[in-house]
């Protein structure tokens, strides 16, 4: 699919590596709705996506909030009069073991840190899917789905909620490919590994060190290498049911 005038919604479009989709979709002539929950945040990642030259809107919603989803994407098709893709990146972390003990003291991991990883992760993306496969399928447009998965999917200690999520994200990706391939809708993923984001600039040098020791490319990725993978899923109409893994080569 060519980019070029095509409607892309992103969820958590405002900061980090929707942020760095959103810029890199627009300078390819793509309209951008970005979708996440700070309006602040979302009328700056607007302007920097206006300013390479395309249109854009920002819809403030919650991805785990079912009515908010039906009326945001319904609004969205409204306002573009179509919609072409969308990339489920809104994500949150709530880690810790468990089960831990320290000290002779044991804490668990607790149902609202698990319950709150579900919803936006995982619950988040089957609302998001759902609507807008939905809404495409009555508009006649055809596209792809693009799901930001991880490379923790593959389980990764302290993340029990964050894992699952992820994991449960690469199955239905599949399932959805399988689904939705009758509609002209594709449906693909991107696991990236660990990347360079606010979060990571603010840790120590000896953190940092640490973590990049492992990749085999010895250096984290980049917001925009994931831009690109998925732009790459947008563009090249064979590509369905599969997760790009994009982590320097390291495997948890
Ligand atoms: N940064 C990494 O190293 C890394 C690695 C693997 C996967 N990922 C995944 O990539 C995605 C983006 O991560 P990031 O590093 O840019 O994180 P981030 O925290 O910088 O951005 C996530 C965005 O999602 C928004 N969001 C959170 N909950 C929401 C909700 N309920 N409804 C709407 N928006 C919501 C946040 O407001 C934020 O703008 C996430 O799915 C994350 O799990 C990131």
């Amino acid at each position: 699919m060519e980019l070029k005038d095509k409607v892309i919604i992103i969820t958590g479009g405002c900061q980090g590596l929707g942020r760095a989709m959103g810029e890199y979709l627009a300078a390819k002539g793509a309209r951008l709705a970005l979708v996440d929950l700070n309006q602040e945040k979302l009328d700056q990642a607007v302007a920097a996506c206006k300013a390479l030259g395309t249109e854009a809107r920002a819809y403030l919603c919650n991805v785990a909030n079912e009515e908010q989803v039906v009326d945001t994407v319904a609004r969205i098709a409204e306002d573009f009069g179509a919609i072409n893709g969308l990339v489920n990146n809104a994500g949150i972390l709530r880690d810790g073991l468990t089960v831990k003990v320290k000290d002779g003291e044991m804490t668990k991991l607790s149902l609202a840190q698990w319950q709150a990883v579900i919803d936006v992760n995982l619950t988040g993306v089957f609302l998001c899917t759902r609507e807008v496969a939905a809404k495409m399928i009555e508009l006649k447009n055809q596209g792809a789905i693009v799901n930001i998965s991880s490379i923790s999917r593959a389980g990764n200690m302290g993340q029990a909620n964050y894992s699952a999520a992820k994991a449960g994200v690469a199955a239905d990706t599949v399932v959805w490919a399988k689904e939705l391939a009758r509609y002209g809708i594709r449906v693909a993923g991107v696991a990236p590994g660990f990347i360079e984001t606010e979060m990571t600039a603010s840790m120590k040098p000896e953190a940092l060190e640490k973590m990049t020791s492992g990749i085999p490319l010895r250096r984290m990725g980049k917001p925009t290498e994931i831009a690109h993978s998925v732009a790459y899923i947008f563009e090249n109409d064979y590509y369905t049911g599969r997760i790009l893994e994009l982590d320097g080569g390291l495997r948890l």
